[in-house]
């Protein structure tokens, strides 16, 4: 999306959009509006509530078909992160509307980053997964091409949130693909094609590759599908970099749960069990296109859970990459024994901090919902950043326990090392602390559950049906203030 300050006039098909706060409608008349807005907000057919949205049909003035009025509510309580939503929406509202350009006034809004924060709503608000849609006779593409605003923006800044916002696109474009499209091996090939257009290196280890490693997690949750596991791991080195961080990401391609497998109405959005390791993908390319001075390795973990005759079963035991053996009660907790492994080999690289993401427990999604991602971190200053970024990025996080005496006591198997199920109550903190046993001794680590973030049944501000690929922009965010 070109993104430009408007000097004087408009191409055709544009329409005007007016970001306005209740503050802003009480005192309109002291605002130079036009005629035709303050006419509705003298009739009070517009108050500036939050998610209203008015469109005003215009006799083609210099090119203006429309104005756009988009309530923000109480200003006191409009934060960067609605603006941004808030954007997304009107934007794709008015692509549809099949305009060309759009003069975006923002009035007194101020926020730090609010160039970024548009400029990522213009990328987001055009992506949708319609790929697999038959275009019938009167269906229109989305039309939006450029967007003018009423003051000065930095180009980096515009460029910022572009990298992040197509950074979350390149996870959602993956991730959306169903398990007929996507399965461990195609994934490697997506992350192949990803290292070799954007200059990352990339090493795959296949199952034979996997059996040498001594990877049994990987291998056993892998094992009931036609298509075998895969390790991806991407990497960008520059010269003298000032950190060296692994990201992490779950990558079942499809989660059946094996064969404990899974009820009908808990199978459907099981595609989506890949999205930590999409958005590592995402991650990856973004701090390429950043150039970060950060040493930055990628790690998907990629299989599919599914149930046959060659499929790991409960009661299994399993050896993991460290030697640690874990008795399998459960098939459908299938994510932490692929992330143990690949853990593993993320710590040998002996990084300063890892970060694994991963929809790892619908435990998660009960206890913070679809709105609020986990955060688990052995480290207080960790988690600060990470919030901290992620107070920016607008993907909220909450911070979870990593460490419970009693929820750690029922990790113990009576035959194995570990266990990879518990009981149902505290089921994220069972998680995380299991994968603690795969993270190397003193690396900071954090754990993002993002089970109940992934997917979205209906669009709302920057998200589009379907994959959220939460978490990006936070981990570029948190990145980028290194
Ligand atoms: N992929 C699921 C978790 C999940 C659930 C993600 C809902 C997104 C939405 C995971 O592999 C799983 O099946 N977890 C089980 C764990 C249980 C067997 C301990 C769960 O949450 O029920
Ligand atoms: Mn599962
Ligand atoms: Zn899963």
């Amino acid at each position: 999306m070109l993104i430009k300050r408007f000097e004087n006039n408009l191409p055709e098909n544009s329409s005007v959009v007016f970001l306005l706060s209740c503050e802003d409608c009480e005192k309109n008349s002291e605002l130079c509006f036009c005629d035709e807005v303050r006419e509705i907000i003298s009739r009070k057919d517009f108050t500036g509530k939050k998610g209203s949205l008015v469109k005003i049909p215009v006799f083609a003035k210099n090119n203006i078909r429309n104005i756009y009025l988009v309530g923000l509510g109480k200003r006191c309580d409009v934060k960067l992160n609605l603006v941004r939503d808030s954007l997304a929406w009107v934007f794709r509202t008015a692509g549809r509307d099949q305009n060309f350009a759009l003069q975006v006034m923002l009035g007194d809004l101020h926020f730090d980053d609010l160039p970024v924060a548009l400029s990522e709503a213009a990328e987001l608000c055009a992506y949708e997964f319609d790929r697999y849609k038959s275009k019938n006779a009167d269906h229109k593409d989305f039309a939006l091409k450029e967007i003018y605003v009423d003051r000065d923006f930095s180009e980096p800044e515009i460029s910022k949130g572009r990298i992040f916002a197509q950074a979350q696109i390149f996870s959602r474009k993956i991730a959306n693909e169903p398990g007929c499209v996507i399965n461990p091996e195609s994934l490697s090939l997506k992350a192949a094609e990803l290292a070799k257009e954007c200059g990352l290196e990339c090493e795959i280890w296949d199952s034979d590759r996997l059996r040498a490693e001594k990877m049994g997690a990987l291998l056993a949750v892998g094992s009931g599908s036609q298509t075998p596991p895969r390790l991806i791991h991407l990497s960008y080195k520059p010269a003298n970099p000032v950190k060296k961080i692994a990201f992490v990401g779950k990558g079942i391609t499809f989660d059946s749960g094996g064969l404990d497998i899974k009820p009908e109405n808990y199978m459907t959005t099981m595609k989506g069990d890949k999205t930590g390791a999409c958005n590592v993908l995402g991650i990856m390319k973004g701090v390429r296109e950043l150039g970060l001075n950060i040493e930055v390795h990628g790690f998907l973990a990629a299989a599919e859970n599914m149930p046959s005759g060659s499929a790991f079963r409960p009661d299994d035991i399993v050896t993991a990459r460290n030697g640690k053996t874990i008795e399998i009660n459960n098939t459908d907790a299938e994510g932490r024994l692929v992330l143990s492994d690949a853990l593993c080999v993320a710590s040998e690289l002996k990084p300063d901090v890892i970060i694994d993401m991963a929809t790892l427990t619908g435990a998660c999604a009960v206890a913070l919902g679809n709105w609020r991602a986990g955060l688990f971190a052995n480290d207080d200053e960790l988690a600060r950043e990470f919030l901290a970024a992620s107070e920016r990025s607008g993907e909220s996080f909450w911070r979870m326990p990593h460490e419970d005496e009693h929820i750690a006591e029922s990790l113990k198997s009576p035959f194995a090392d570990l266990t990879n199920c518990g009981k149902r109550y505290g089921g994220a903190i069972f998680a995380a602390i299991f994968l603690s046993n795969f993270v190397g001794e003193k690396i900071s680590w954090a754990h993002l559950d993002i089970a109940g973030t992934d997917f979205y049944e209906k669009e709302f501000g920057i998200y589009s049906k379907g994959a959220s690929a939460f978490g990006v922009r936070t981990c570029l965010e948190y990145l980028s203030r290194i």
